[in-house]
């Protein structure tokens, strides 16, 4: 079996929030915030709209994109670490607005990570048997855990959702090329304390702020993602430079481009939303890929690899043939 990528959609909130804005709240600058991660401006929900608000919109234009309905799925998962509520799942009430009394339905939570662990656990499952299609979702409104005095962190976040279908397909009957390769994540929590929020419903009975020692997460991050895409390639038997496109998560416009350089990458061949999305944690990657997908720059049968790193540590990526 494999896991072929049938649809992909995203959604972003109408608010768009500029450096100019954010200069009104904190002491920043655009200046300060363009260069040192190529942010210009982030996306912020609305009151009153959620994470599943946003995962919603991202499922419907996966859906649509694939030209099903959701009786045509059986599995929904969610990568967020911002869901509407501490239980139930957000992805269950995902369900319920897509009307599907049918099927499974749960979160993932490896913050930033959360997509490409999403990724390795929906392979899994649909090439032993365990869904015929499923909904992976990232989705995030990391505005409301953000500290807005602090400087440091609340200038680098926004709120969006991707997602994508994914079909499992027996490739001895259909003679397909395309689907996840191979899929590698990681973690180390030793680190846990550089990156993330203070408060929990056991510890704090509170949602707490989210907290970073940003220059220390920006080492380890260029690093590990360099490493893990290594890894990644070389299990899955593929040259870094067969490759055609890197969507990778968007943290920061100079990680990207340590990254590329380490890896050699050519120009050009790295997906960057960074400047118009910020950072939205697991749908991040979503975001970034459907951009490139929609715009013609990633075709069918095309080499991609996907990759993210978040709190934890987490980190992680994934390969595939579109
Ligand atoms: O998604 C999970 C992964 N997350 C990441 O990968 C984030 C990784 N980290 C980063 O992207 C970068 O470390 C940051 C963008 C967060 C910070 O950039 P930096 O080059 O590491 O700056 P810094 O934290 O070392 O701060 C440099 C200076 C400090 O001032 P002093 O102490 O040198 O006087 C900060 O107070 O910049 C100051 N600063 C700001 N100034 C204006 C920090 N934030 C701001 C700001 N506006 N928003």
């Amino acid at each position: 079996m494999r896991a072929v990528i049938k649809g992909i959609g995203s959604y972003l909130p109408e608010h768009v929030m500029t450096n100019a804005e954010m200069s009104k709240i904190v002491e920043t600058s655009d200046a300060w915030i363009q260069e040192r991660t190529g942010i210009q401006e982030r996306r912020i929900a609305a009151e009153g709209q959620f994470t599943s608000d946003l995962g919603y919109e991202a499922a419907k234009a996966a859906l649509s994109d694939a030209g099903m309905t959701a009786d045509d799925i059986d599995l929904i998962i969610v990568a967020t670490s911002t869901p509407d509520l501490t239980f139930p799942a957000t992805a269950t009430i995902i369900q319920e607005k897509l009307g599907m009394k049918h099927g499974a339905a749960f979160d993932i939570q490896a913050v930033c990570s959360g997509f490409i662990y999403g990724t390795h656990v929906a392979n899994a499952l649909l090439r032993s048997g365990g869904a015929k299609r499923a909904i992976l979702i990232g989705a995030e409104t990391f505005s409301r855990i953000l500290d807005w005095t602090d400087r440091g962190t609340c200038v680098l976040f926004g709120d969006g959702a991707g997602a994508v279908l994914i079909e499992a397909i027996d490739d001895a009957q259909e003679n397909v090329e395309a689907g996840i390769l191979h899929t590698f994540v990681r973690s180390d929590g030793r680190h846990r304390d550089m990156l993330y929020v203070d408060g929990g419903p056991s510890r704090t009975q509170t949602v707490g702020h989210l907290r970073m020692l940003g220059n220390q997460v920006f080492k380890h991050a260029v690093t590990d993602i360099a490493q893990v895409m290594r890894d990644c390639a070389e299990r899955a038997g593929v040259k870094i430079s067969d490759i055609d496109w890197f969507v990778p998560h968007q943290a920061n416009q100079r990680i990207l481009n340590a990254v590329a350089k380490r890896l050699k990458l050519r120009p050009g061949q790295v997906i960057s939303t960074v400047a118009h999305h910020a950072n939205t944690s697991a749908a991040s990657v979503p975001l970034a890929m459907d951009r490139a997908v929609k715009d013609g720059r990633i075709k069918r049968g095309d080499l991609v690899m996907l990759e993210a790193f978040g709190g934890g540590f987490t980190w992680g990526a994934a390969l595939l043939r579109y």
